[in-house]
């Protein structure tokens, strides 16, 4: 039976769709989570929902117990982990408002806990992350948005910085050479550490602002926020669809 656990970032402190019936305390190996993981139903399904930030959001994006959230979505029995990421918009499409479902990332951080293998047991892990992103979640994901008819970017290159600043004009000038199309801060080591646990792992994307430089008017969080109110709805309905698609019944 597949079981969907759901990541928020900024701007996603909660689901309105959810309804809330159940919260989980977990503790972990690996110390405690952003918080208290929520149980409730979208839709016809049981999920759970975790900020990643924490409720009040406080954590930033380079302390985040990322080892200890996907632990706990695990042990809550999630199968797959949709991570939501407010980012910046490199690609000449990746303008603000933009859903983006991307298909691979470059992991620019650097000190944060990133492998659940310590050297400890004997075994090195070495993950296969040719593609970071679980292929069906992702096409699941599309197909939700097609449903929905909501318009978004299939795919995309996730470049993740350390944060918790947001970039110079010249990191974005070498995010954009290197390949990058948005720019976030909290996509990696989530997207790792699901695989190391083999749980399936897409994210949805949501631009928030021009990346440094490249948009007419200073980064302001308070036009992000605004953005993300509004794109908030659009990826609560998305998610929806996605668990009635995939998430319920006995599979
Ligand atoms: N850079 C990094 N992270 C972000 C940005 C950005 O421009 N916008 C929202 N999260």
């Amino acid at each position: 039976m597949s079981c969907l656990g759901i990541i928020g970032g900024t701007g996603l402190s909660d689901l309105p769709e959810l309804v809330a019936y159940g919260e989980h305390e977990v503790s972990t190996p690996y110390g405690a989570p952003s918080g208290p993981l929520l149980e409730g139903r979208l839709g016809e399904a049981a999920v759970f929902f975790l900020h990643r930030h924490g409720g009040p959001a406080t954590i930033p994006p380079h302390r985040i117990n990322y080892r200890a959230n996907i632990w706990a979505m695990q042990s809550l029995g999630a199968s797959d982990v949709v991570g939501i990421n407010a980012v910046g918009g490199i690609g000449a499409a990746m303008h603000p408002g933009r859903l983006v479902i991307p298909d691979q990332i470059i992991d620019y951080t650097w000190g944060r806990e990133h492998s659940f293998d310590d050297g400890r047991d004997g075994r090195l892990l070495h993950i296969d992350f040719t593609e970071p992103y679980d292929r069906e979640l992702r096409l699941a994901l599309l197909a939700a948005a097609e449903t929905e008819q909501i318009d978004c970017e299939r795919a995309g290159v996730h470049g993740v910085m350390q944060g918790p600043r947001l970039e110079t004009a010249a990191e974005v000038r070498k995010l954009a050479r290197d390949g990058c199309d948005l720019v976030g801060m909290t996509g990696m080591p989530e997207a790792a550490l699901a695989r190391e646990l083999g749980l399936s792992y897409a994210a949805v994307c949501m631009v928030v602002n021009p990346a440094a430089g490249l948009g007419d008017v200073p980064l302001s969080q308070a036009a992000m926020h605004q953005i993300l109110n509004r794109e908030a709805a659009v990826v609560g309905r998305l998610l929806q669809t996605l668990v009635a698609a995939r998430f319920t019944g006995a599979d």
